[in-house]
């Protein structure tokens, strides 16, 4: 059947019309500003003709305050979905030229009906935020679709993975849409995001405060921790969307994007231990030991400039997806602190909501010390990390570089902690506290009757380190599985790796635990 050529032409006209509701003169602006349309975005995270659009003809009419009617095409978000490296995956797009992205009622709805297709099918969501928030004309219509977003975030939590990316305004409540996502980018340039902004801290509170300060992408990357990626624009946003997704399985009933490699690489990587120093308290840099296991020395930090004591980064040993969690002992010694303890504990749920096994680098002093740490609650924070080690289920292999003191060691997933492998390394140090501090406990008084203190001292901490906290008193107490030269690190995980991954752990049933927040 020939379909009429009217025909044909009135779904063109319709389908333009609605594709390109900017003026020329305000999307060039936008271009000169370096930021894509809503559907440039989208462009760029599916394949060429891969996109099938829903809700194109989504219209909703509303009023200004003059009582003029506007038509608002697309209704100010574009959803859909398309095949973005080969993988289905929803997307939707946030269109400023219309009402300024504004959300009311049908612009809600169909962000909600991709949440339940992506839901239904198990597909990734990545949304672009740009944005004027609730669509101030449909009053409590508006917050009520916020609701229902809010809403799908949650029911979507740990079923597909959601990913915001913050590309304009991102105010007030609509915030918390993404914040509820698993991971959110934001570009530096033309975004920012906050709850109440300078203007309403001002007059409320009296304080004095600008955009850069508490709602820029650095503010969010660095201070708030709210964020987890910075973008230098658009473009490059969508290229992390893709990063990301290399290590993301679609969703929770599947494997992550696994290459096993044919055969695993058990020779030995000299070059690792150039990395480590002679000198125990000599920091390293652990991200560059990170590089040394994973392969092609790649890996994808996440959120790397908030808490940078602790890293955390997606990375393949030998083809397996890994998440890493590391102390850096360039960073505060490495020691475990509030945001520390909050950045570990999310990236570990995320990792195991994801089935991705979990390697872990310990070089940990202890907790931080410090007023504001305690009244802060590192009590409670720090219970996190033990909570969600203890909690995921996926293969957790421990490597024990060197200092593992206190409660610091348990929370870095020691055997106890459900550590499916633990390894380390001859320079490790296992015990209750530092050598200096537990001589300085036990040996108190005769360190202050001896003439020669320091030489007493220094034979006293060597003997502490070899009864007490040597690694081979931990392997001895069957603590940890083996200890190996560091240039074996690698290949030991690989094979630890490829023997965990067919893991099956029961739990007795519940609805869910209750990790301290
Ligand atoms: C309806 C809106 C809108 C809104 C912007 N527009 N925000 N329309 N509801 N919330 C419209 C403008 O009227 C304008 O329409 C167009 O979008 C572009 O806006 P401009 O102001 O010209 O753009 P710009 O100068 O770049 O400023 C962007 C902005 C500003 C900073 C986002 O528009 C703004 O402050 N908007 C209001 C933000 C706000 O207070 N939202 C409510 C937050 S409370 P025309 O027709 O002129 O092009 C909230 C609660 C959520 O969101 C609660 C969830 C629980």
């Amino acid at each position: 059947m020939a379909i009429d050529r009217k025909l044909i032409e009135d779904l063109q006209r319709r389908r333009a019309a609605a594709a390109n509701p900017g003026a020329a003169d305000r999307v060039a602006k936008r271009h000169a500003d370096g930021r894509l349309t809503a559907r440039e975005r989208l462009d760029e995270l599916f394949a060429r003709d891969s996109f099938q659009e829903f809700g194109l003809h989504a219209q909703h009419e509303t009023r200004g305050f003059g009582m003029d009617k506007k038509s608002l095409p697309t209704d100010g978000v574009i959803t859909g979905i398309g095949f973005a490296d080969g993988r289905p995956v929803a997307g939707f797009s946030q269109d400023f030229m219309i009402a300024g992205g504004s959300l009311g009622r049908i612009h809600a709805r169909k962000i909600c009906d991709l949440f339940d297709y992506a839901g239904r099918a198990g597909m990734p969501v990545v949304g672009f935020n740009d944005s004027g928030g609730a669509r101030i004309q449909e009053g409590v219509e508006s917050l009520s679709g916020y609701g229902q977003v809010f809403n799908r975030n949650v029911m979507m939590s740990g079923v597909v993975p959601q990913i915001a990316v913050i590309c304009g305004p991102c105010a007030g409540g609509a915030a918390y849409s993404p914040a509820l996502m698993d991971f959110v980018i934001m570009t530096r340039e033309s975004a920012h995001m906050f709850i109440c902004g300078p203007e309403v801290i001002r007059a409320v509170t009296g304080q004095q405060t600008t955009m850069a300060e508490i709602g820029s992408a650095e503010a969010h990357a660095r201070d708030s921790g709210n964020i987890h990626f910075i973008a230098e624009d658009d473009r490059h946003a969508v290229a992390l969307v893709h990063q990301l997704l290399g290590y993301l399985p679609s969703n929770n009933m599947m494997d992550p994007p696994h290459r096993p490699s044919e055969d695993i690489s058990l020779q030995d990587d000299l070059a690792i231990e150039d990395l480590i120093p002679d000198d125990a308290k000599m920091a390293f840099d652990v991200k560059r030991i990170i590089g040394r296991i994973a392969d092609g020395g790649e890996f994808l930090e996440v959120q790397q400039d908030f808490a940078p004591n602790m890293v955390v980064a997606f990375g393949r040993i030998d083809g397996v997806v890994v998440g890493f969690v590391a102390n850096q002992p360039m960073v505060m010694a490495g020691t475990l602190d509030i945001d520390a303890s909050d950045k570990g504990s999310r990236f570990i749920q995320t990792c195991n909501a994801f089935n991705i096994p979990l390697v872990t680098l310990v070089d940990v002093p202890g907790f931080m010390p410090g007023i504001a740490q305690e009244k802060g609650g590192i009590i409670r924070h720090g219970a996190k990390m033990l909570f969600a080690y203890g909690a995921a289920t996926v293969p957790k292999i421990t490597v024990i570089m060197r200092k593992a003191y206190g409660g610091a060691y348990l929370a870095m997933c020691s055997r106890d902690m459900g550590a499916d492998l633990v390894l380390a390394w001859p320079t490790a140090e296992i015990a209750v506290m530092g050598a200096e501090g537990a001589v300085n406990v036990l040996y108190r008084k005769e360190l202050e009757a001896a003439d020669d203190n320091s030489a007493l001292r220094g034979e006293l901490i060597a003997a502490y380190r070899a009864e007490f906290a040597s690694p081979y008193q931990s392997a001895a107490r069957s603590f940890i599985h083996d200890v190996i030269l560091p240039r074996r690190t690698r290949g030991a995980i690989s094979l630890a790796l490829r023997s965990l991954l067919s893991k099956r752990e029961a739990r007795p049933p519940k609805k869910h635990g209750n990790i301290p927040l």
